[in-house]
């Protein structure tokens, strides 16, 4: 697809500024050969992270996640991705794939796959990486954490574990269960767990996700918290409804620029749609559940459906731009007042609908990494990728097509 191509003056500035880093870049390079320089990246995609065979049991891919590594001079700016991968004949020790990306998300080549190394279950959904900026216990600064849900073919049971890597991404060992829960089917008065998220708070390691063991509620949000990577405190409450029959899911939350934290999630029973996208802001992330939920509503009206994914970055003015994707639309949705409500437009992309698309900020912070599965009916799924610009986007409201919406969302 092609790149619309614009000429305000803010993108005039951007390609000034990436000219005067390439030649910044082009200095360094004498002086040594260096990890490519992603900040230079120019908008393009969709590109294909992953193109599975046709043998692949459908839905084939679904769940895309991303990782900007950033904490060791000689592996900066490398991309990683990871997603659900549905091996051929419902192959009952699925792993988690690997990708890298040394061309700022350009190209992709397989780096590494991850095995089940303990429930002889497989790695089955919803993979979550994440690279740590201080030691936890044995692992230090820089190591690679994959969270991920381990099933077993029969989906009887769930198991959020977490994987350490300590040469990015290479190998990998397993550190620890976080949390175990029954049958992996999005049923209420089933105990699964589902959709861990993993982010880095006042010296902790907090593990959000979504939790059905609780006979009062259909399914919560929770988190605990480690200080070893090892063992875990107890659950904490993020988003309980007392309706039992609604079901608020896939929690991803970041800190704003005034300091608070934004947590955004699809809830179920929500007035504005099934599955809306809500969120709640607090001074402490480890406290959601003290604060409102609020339905995300774009200026024009627009209500985002499903699975969204949060990300903020300091590019679009003082209070940087908050983005969200949803499962509904291809545009994303920002916001440039720490995530007041009335405040939220909605920007073009070129990254077609997935089930919980990623994002990804980039070092140029105008520029955010849209990674996709592929969509829950999908019989063709594959990954993809695309670099959007928000620094100018978008020219103004525009409606899309709500491709769908319902209940076939899982979790
Ligand atoms: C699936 O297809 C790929 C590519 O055609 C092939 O290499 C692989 O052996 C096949 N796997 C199975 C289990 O049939
Ligand atoms: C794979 O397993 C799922 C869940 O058990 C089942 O619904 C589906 O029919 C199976 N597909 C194939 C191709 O065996
Ligand atoms: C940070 O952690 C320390 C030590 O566990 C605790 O005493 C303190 O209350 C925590 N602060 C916040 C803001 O959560
Ligand atoms: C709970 O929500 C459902 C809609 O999902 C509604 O039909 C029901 O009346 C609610 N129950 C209570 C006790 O409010
Ligand atoms: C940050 O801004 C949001 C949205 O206006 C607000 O809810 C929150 O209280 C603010 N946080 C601080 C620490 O001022
Ligand atoms: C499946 O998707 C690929 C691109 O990922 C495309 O080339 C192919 O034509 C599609 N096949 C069908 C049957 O739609």
């Amino acid at each position: 697809m092609e790149t619309p191509q614009r000429s305000d003056p803010d993108t005039i500035t951007a390609r000034l500024s990436s000219l005067l880093t390439l030649s910044l870049g082009a200095l360094s390079l004498l002086r040594s050969v260096q990890a490519f320089d992603a900040s230079t990246v120019d908008v393009f995609g969709p590109v294909t992270i992953f193109d599975p065979p046709e043998n692949y049991t459908v839905p084939r891919t679904l769940y895309a996640r991303t990782l900007l590594l950033n904490q060791d001079c000689e592996t900066n700016n490398v991309l990683l991705a990871t997603w659900e991968n549905y091996l051929p004949n419902n192959d009952s020790h699925p792993y988690t794939p690997i990708y890298q990306s040394y061309d700022g998300g350009k190209s992709w080549s397989e780096r590494s796959r991850v095995y089940d190394q303990v429930n002889g279950w497989g790695l089955r959904y919803q993979p979550f990486l994440y690279e740590l900026s201080q030691s936890f216990g044995h692992y230090s600064a820089g190591t690679v954490l994959l969270a991920v849900n381990s099933i077993p073919d029969d989906l009887s049971e769930t198991q959020i574990d977490l994987y350490a890597s300590k040469d990015k991404g290479h190998t990998w060992k397993f550190v620890s269960h976080i949390a175990h829960g029954g049958e992996a089917l999005p049923d209420n008065g089933l105990t699964p767990v589902w959709e861990p998220f993993l982010m880095e708070y006042n010296n902790s390691l907090v593990c959000y996700y979504s939790d059905q063991r609780d006979p009062a509620h259909g399914q919560k949000l929770v988190h605990q918290v480690t200080t070893d990577l090892v063992h875990w405190g107890s659950i904490v409450n993020d988003v309980a409804y007392s309706n039992y029959t609604f079901r608020p899911g896939m929690t991803t939350v970041v800190q704003l620029a005034n300091g608070s934290y934004i947590m955004t999630y699809e809830f179920y029973g929500a007035v504005e749609a099934d599955f809306a996208v809500y969120y709640r802001i607090n001074d402490n992330p480890l406290d959601f559940n003290n604060s409102p939920g609020q339905a995300l509503i774009s200026i024009d009206g627009t209500v985002p459906v499903s699975s969204p994914y949060v990300v903020w970055t300091p590019s679009g003015g003082p209070l940087g731009t908050i983005a969200v994707s949803c499962g509904t639309y291809s545009e994303i949705f920002l916001n440039h007042a720490s995530g007041a409500p009335g405040a939220w437009i909605k920007a073009e992309t070129q990254e077609p609908i997935s089930y919980t698309r990623s994002l990804r900020v980039l070092p140029n912070e105008n520029r955010i990494l849209i990674a996709g599965g592929g969509v829950l009916s999908g019989t063709n799924n594959s990954v993809t990728a695309s670099v959007v610009d928000i620094s100018y986007s978008p020219a103004g409201p525009k409606l899309a097509q709500c491709s769908k919406k319902g209940k076939q969302y899982q979790a």
